[in-house]
C-alpha cells in the first residue's frame, strides 16, 4: 500500500516554504496529494484556479505530488482520498496552538488520521502567505521567497 498524505492549506500563494515542506515529506510518504481548501465564505487574493496553475508551475518535475481541491472536513477528504496523514508545516510557536487544535479536531473527528509536523526549514521560518500578500503590496522585493511565477503573478495583481 503505498502511504499517502494530504498536506492541505489556502496556499493563496504558494511560497517556498510550502514547497520546502512539500519535497522534505516526499521522503516520508510515496505520494503528497496537496490540496486547496475551497472556502467561498473566505477571502482570498488568488481564485483556486490561479492557486492550482502556480502550485503545479512551481513543483513542475517533482514527482509524487498532485494538486487538488476539497471542501468539507479534511479528514472525510483525506479518508476518500486513502490518505492515512494529513501533512502540516510548524513554523515558529505562533503556530502552535492553532495547528495543535487542528490536529487535536482531527483525530477526534477521525482516529485512523494522523497528523505529521515538519519543522519549516530556517530559512522560511518568518514566511507566511500573508506577509508576503503584504509587502508584495507595496512593491516590497519578495523574489527570494516565493517561485519566480508567484513573484510575477504577486505584481501583475498589485500593478508594480
Ligand atoms: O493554510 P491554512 O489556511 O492554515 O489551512 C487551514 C486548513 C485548510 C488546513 C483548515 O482550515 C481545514 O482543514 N479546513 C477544512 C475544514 C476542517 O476539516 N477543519 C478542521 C476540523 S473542524
Amino acid at each position: 500500500m503505498p502511504r499517502i498524505a494530504v498536506y492541505p492549506g489556502s496556499f493563496d500563494p504558494v511560497t517556498n516554504g510550502h514547497i520546502d515542506i512539500a519535497k522534505r515529506g516526499l521522503k516520508l510518504f510515496d505520494h503528497i496529494i496537496i490540496a486547496i481548501l475551497h472556502n467561498p465564505g473566505k477571502y482570498s487574493r488568488f481564485t483556486v484556479e490561479e492557486r492550482l496553475e502556480m502550485l503545479s508551475e512551481s513543483t513542475a518535475g517533482i514527482d509524487d505530488i498532485e494538486f487538488d481541491t476539497f471542501d468539507g472536513l479534511l479528514v472525510d477528504y483525506a479518508q476518500k482520498r486513502k490518505a492515512s496523514a494529513v501533512l502540516r508545516g510548524m513554523r515558529a510557536v505562533s503556530d502552535f496552538e492553532y495547528e495543535f487544535q487542528l490536529a487535536l479536531m482531527n483525530r477526534k473527528l477521525n482516529r485512523e488520521v494522523e497528523t505529521v509536523f515538519l519543522m519549516t526549514g530556517l530559512r522560511w521560518i518568518f514566511t507566511s502567505s500573508s506577509i508576503i500578500k503584504e509587502a508584495a503590496r507595496f512593491g516590497g522585493d519578495i523574489s527570494d521567497m516565493v517561485p519566480p511565477m508567484v513573484n510575477r503573478r504577486l505584481k501583475a495583481k498589485f500593478g508594480n
